[in-house]
């Protein structure tokens, strides 16, 4: 009897255990949120998706317009106070980081599969059962994909052309976009060891540098950094060949106070005179450090702090390029370049160590004078992208970044995977008949996995002004039928053998896409509540100053009556005796 009426009590009183900066969802309204949000996320993604998808353009708060085609970009743009909202953001943010390609299918997957648990949640089937159905689904799906690949033959020039074209896609409206495979074929090839051999390569490595003016087509490959600098001086040469570069971290501009190292001596000036002996010393003093430099080889000077426009000028008469306030980003990277650390001390200037370039030398473009630092065998690339207006040259950048790195990426796998959603139908096939061997749950959450993985392709076509109630049935009839490489090829709305045809998609994406959306998915089915502090300074402030010893006196009566510890704290509670 008690124990009746306590369960009744329990249903009706919802005690208020949280703080009162807290507020906290259920497990019904969690799971509308995180559904919720995910799918309205996708429906912003879902036009974007496929060769034939559109673009978004975004304002940001300061800056111009932008044009992306890119899925991270979007998300980024959306509350991040929503806790789905950053670890949806935080899969693209992975997804782009490691791949560089893949955003939008990692996005749509993941919301596939939320629709999915949905529905079966709906169904009465245990939370528990779907993520553990998912694990098996992911597991099984892996090896489908592993028995998919197609091997990659680097001299094969056709096959690299065709994985750079298909991720490329066809977005891009222009006409001769053939230069633009060219170009990352070429970057391929010349760069091989920077690639393939060279342990500390890393993707930021790769520069892009956008300048406005003649046509996307006349983008090139520099073998080395542009800095955005005037010449200093116009005595000085346009280029210097085999140049000694001394990179410098602190200011150049020693009579400036603090700055007391090399001229340690406080000068207070009272007279003409004075001033006359003073001057003379500064003259004969930058005159002499900018000559030691030249004793020591020195032809460029790139200094993150100011120079003392006297020194640039002693430096200039000496053919020596002093270029001040160079940005943190553009040092570090020259360090890289050049192999040589910045110098932060002045003390001891008889070992300074210099880099070397091939050459160096100022180019105006399109009105902008730059500084050019070549090397033939680089540790940095930069692309240099031209065209008529911003939002084409941001655009081209996407396009250069994404083909390069999953091209870079695989060479190194040698491994390549049927594209047009091939791949998709295949693993929903094979899941499909492997759901059979469970003669339980798990049968209807592997059958709606595959269900959800079905689904990119049907979006594909869709967004191809084509019809997915045709074409999905024909594909799953070809698969059935062992030809695995059918897949849709939006040049021709129709179902082609896409490995003939050469549309690839990189293996490393599309494994990461499975891996991390089928994580992430499991990892929300697992939430059963929400616990969000909305207020910082609140928090803060109960838990300093014990504002809330009332409410977590009553929290604590109410953990032992959850605990059913003593029994008399019923009746002194709730007053149901
Ligand atoms: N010619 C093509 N026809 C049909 N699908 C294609 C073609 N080329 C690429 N795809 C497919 O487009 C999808 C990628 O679309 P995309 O908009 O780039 O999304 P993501 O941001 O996920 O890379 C892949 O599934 C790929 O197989
Ligand atoms: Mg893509």
């Amino acid at each position: 009897m008690i124990e009746k009426t306590r369960e009744n009590t329990l249903k009706n009183y919802n005690p208020k255990i949280y703080n009162d900066a807290v507020s906290s969802l259920g497990e019904k309204d969690v799971q509308v949120v995180n559904f919720d949000i995910t799918r309205a996320i996708a429906k912003v993604i879902m036009s974007m998706f496929g060769p034939k998808g559109l673009n978004k353009m975004i304002i940001p708060f300061s800056n111009e317009p932008i044009i992306t085609q890119k899925g991270d970009k979007v998300v980024k743009t959306f509350k991040n106070r929503i806790p789905i909202t950053l670890m949806l953001l935080d899969l693209v943010k992975t997804q782009e980081k490691n791949c560089g390609d893949g955003t939008k299918t990692a996005i749509l997957l993941t919301a596939f599969l939320l629709e999915k648990t949905r529905e079966m949640l709906a169904l009465g089937i245990p939370p528990q059962i779907i993520n553990r159905g998912f694990s098996l689904s992911m597991n099984k799906a892996l090896e489908i994909l592993e028995d998919n690949v197609i091997q990659f033959d680097f001299q094969n020039d056709h096959q690299l052309v065709d994985i750079i074209k298909s991720v490329m896609n066809h977005k891009f409206t222009y006409h001769n976009k053939e230069s633009h495979i060219a170009l990352i074929v070429e970057t391929l090839k010349n760069n091989t060891d920077l690639f393939f051999k060279s342990h500390n390569f890393v993707f930021s490595d790769i520069l892009f540098r956008k300048v406005p003016g003649k046509s996307v087509n006349d983008s090139e490959l520099i073998n080395g950094m542009i800095i955005y600098k005037d010449k200093p001086n116009l005595s000085l040469p346009d280029k210097i060949t085999n140049a000694g570069i001394l990179l410098v971290q602190k200011s150049l501009d020693f009579f400036i106070p603090g700055n007391k190292e090399l001229y340690p001596k406080e000068v207070e000036i009272n007279s003409k005179e004075m001033l006359q002996e003073f001057s003379q010393f500064r003259n004969e003093y930058y005159g002499n450090l900018a000559r030691l430099f030249k004793q020591k080889g020195v032809d460029v000077i790139f200094c993150q702090k100011k120079i003392k426009p006297y020194f640039i000028d002693y430096c200039a008469s000496m053919g020596i390029v002093a270029l001040e306030l160079v940005g943190e980003e553009d040092i570090k990277k020259l360090t890289k370049l050049l192999g040589v650390n910045a110098i932060s001390s002045f003390s001891d200037l008889s070992n300074i160590k210099l880099g070397n370039a091939d050459s160096v030398e100022f180019k105006k473009i399109s009105g902008d004078e730059m500084f050019f630092i070549n090397l033939e065998s680089s540790k940095i690339l930069t692309f240099l992208i031209r065209g008529g207006i911003p939002p084409l040259m941001d655009e081209l950048e996407e396009i250069f970044n994404g083909s390069l790195r999953v091209a870079i990426q695989t060479v190194k796998d040698k491994k390549l995977l049927p594209g047009g959603g091939a791949l998709e139908c295949e693993i929903s096939q094979k899941l499909k008949i492997f759901a059979q061997n469970y003669p339980n749950k798990y049968q209807i959450v592997i059958t709606e996995y595959a269900k959800a993985i079905e689904n990119l392709p049907a979006h594909i076509i869709m967004n191809s002004a084509a019809e997915p109630l045709d074409l999905i049935p024909q594909l799953r009839a070809a698969h059935s039928n062992g030809q695995k490489y059918m897949g849709f090829n939006c040049i021709v709305n129709d179902i082609v053998d896409v490995v003939k045809e050469g549309i690839y998609d990189g293996y490393f994406t599309k494994k990461q896409i499975i891996k991390i959306t089928s994580e992430l998915a499991r990892q929300i089915i697992r939430v059963d509540s929400l616990i969000m502090v909305y207020n910082r300074k609140l928090y803060e402030q109960i838990e300093k100053e014990g504002k809330e010893v009332k409410s977590q006196k009553h929290q604590e009566k109410v953990r032992k009556y959850l605990n059913k510890k003593d029994e008399s704290l019923f009746s002194d509670l709730y007053n149901t005796k």
